[in-house]
């Protein structure tokens, strides 16, 4: 797995600085006002920070951009970078300015001067964030990021509040790796063995392979992978830290290693980009990594429907009617709309197994949610006004963007199928709403439930706030503080 940068906070020590190699950080709020650090690095380097100021430099800086002072006298370092950002910066902004860092940390590593900011750790996990790149599949060598060591005047009062920082920054690099992994490498089999592997963290990991399945009755999970080679399968992933008994949270997650369509084939421009279909098992399965790092305080389980949609003479052909664990018929008119099929019997044994207190699903569902949303905001929908609030709050304090899209009969009407119990397609209009329909069918009455679709967010062509362009790891951060806040209390 990529490992982030190595993250340590000690003490100030300004007799250090002179002799730090690598970068220096240096924090300067709008205001111009030098911290001890700060003061320090322009005596150093003999007053080149306070000439930039006085130039007038921060006046068209605003908060998260950065000026590079490069090989500065006075200092062995090879560059100060000094960080636009307010004294009080909030979570995400603050998250987001150490994320401006983050993108010039290299393998000499950063030395960042945070003894005055409110929230260091948030700096810190912005930095180690933005840091990331998927070099698995390149040779030669590959730049590791180095240390970054950040300078405050109480170290061990926000060790706690780190050490949980952490266990979220691996838990998105995990899914940002699994997202980043071409199909030929990351298989159903290689995801069920990685997800296999965080049984050494403490998770209780169970793979449901298809005999057990087929005997399950997930027919419409199983129609999916039918044209593939690689076998279907059912990872589940328990982290009970709260109390016994209490029903769990279930996230469901589709696990499509590769989409073609199936016999309703894509197009063959940008098929490449469907080795991302498994982003919503990818999120599931990096928020299990970090409750289970964290220690988290609640009972969770997570459960994902690995399968390869493929076409071949064994494969579900359009008009075919398969019967779902629940019992439902489905008529199967797209074969490439098959991450419903995947989610509902997924669903329905998550129900049916663990009787949770609410269930949330995350899929790259539907091109639809990009057309409507684009890229900066998933689309959720839900059964359940409250859990709707928890989580837009949890994804707005986090950084990431949600927004909540309508359901109801009317667009359920559109699944209404001649020979079976429902078509799994409605017609172009409102795409992911009726495809949030379908699912919907599969949701047990008074279960509070939450689907979201990530197709447009999981993986992106350009960078953002967090991320390099490519595997974003959307969702881990918010459904982590969702799980804090609604089963950990504070
Ligand atoms: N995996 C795709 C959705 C998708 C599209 C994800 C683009 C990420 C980027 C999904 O399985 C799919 O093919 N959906 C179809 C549904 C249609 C056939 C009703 C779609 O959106 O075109
Ligand atoms: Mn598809
Ligand atoms: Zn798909």
């Amino acid at each position: 797995m990529t490992t982030p940068a190595s993250t340590q906070i000690i003490e100030i020590d300004l007799d250090a600085l002179a002799d730090v190699t690598g970068r220096i950080a240096v924090l300067i709020g709008k205001d111009g006002k030098l911290d001890s650090g700060a003061r320090r690095v322009n005596k150093l380097t003999k007053g080149a920070l306070a000439r930039m100021i006085e130039a007038g430099t921060l006046e068209d800086m605003k908060s998260g951009d950065v000026k590079t002072l490069a090989w500065p006298t006075g200092l062995k370092a090879e560059a100060v970078d000094i960080l636009c950002v307010e004294r009080g910066a909030k979570e995400v902004e603050a998250r987001k300015a150490g994320a401006s860092l983050g993108k010039l940390l290299d393998k000499k590593g950063m030395t960042v001067l945070a003894a005055q900011i409110r929230r260091p750790v948030d700096l810190m996990m912005g930095i180690a964030l933005r840091a990331y790149s998927f070099t698995a599949r390149k040779t030669g060598d590959q730049k590791a990021v180095g240390e970054v060591t950040l300078m405050v005047s109480k170290p061990d009062e926000i060790e706690v509040e780190a050490e949980a920082a952490r266990a979220v920054v691996e838990g998105v690099f995990f899914t940002r790796d699994l997202v980043s992994e071409p199909a030929n490498h990351l298989t159903t089999t290689e995801f069920a063995k990685r997800i296999k592997d965080m049984e050494k963290l403490g998770l209780k990991i169970t793979v449901l392979e298809e005999d057990k399945l087929e005997s399950l009755g997930m027919g419409c999970l199983l129609c999916v992978g039918l044209g593939s080679a690689s076998p279907t399968k059912v990872a589940v992933m328990e982290w009970m830290g709260g109390a016994k008994g209490d029903a769990p949270l279930a996230l469901v997650g589709k696990g499509v290693v590769f989409d073609t369509g199936g016999i309703s084939l894509k197009p063959a421009a940008g098929m490449e980009d469907m080795t991302m279909d498994m982003g919503g098992a990818g999120v599931v399965a990096g928020v299990m990594r970090t409750l289970a790092l964290r220690k988290a305080k609640g009972n969770v389980v997570g459960l994902v429907g690995l399968v390869e949609n493929m076409p071949s003479e064994r494969a579900t052909r359009p008009g075919d009617v398969v019967t779902s664990m629940k019992g439902d018929t489905v008529e199967v008119i797209n074969t490439d709309a098959e991450g419903r099929l995947v989610l509902a019997d997924v669903m329905w044994y998550a129900q049916e197994n663990y009787k949770p207190r609410a269930m949330i699903d995350l899929a790259t569902l539907t091109g639809a949610i990009i057309v409507g949303l684009g890229h900066e905001n998933a689309g959720v929908f839900s059964n359940d006004d409250t859990l709707t609030r928890d989580f837009l709050k949890a994804a707005e304090a986090e950084g990431e963007g949600a927004w909540r899209m309508p359901m109801g009969q009317a667009y359920d009407d559109e699944l209404k199928s001649q020979i079976a119990d429902m078509k799994n397609v409605g017609g172009r209009p409102g795409g992911s709403i009726t495809a949030a329909q379908f699912l919907k069918r599969f949701v047990q009455e008074d279960m509070p439930w939450m689907h979201l679709d990530i197709a447009g967010v999981a993986s992106v062509k350009s960078d953002t706030a967090y991320a390099p362009k490519g595997a974003t790891g959307w969702g881990v951060m918010a459904l982590n503080r969702l799980v804090a806040d609604m089963l950990e209390g504070d």
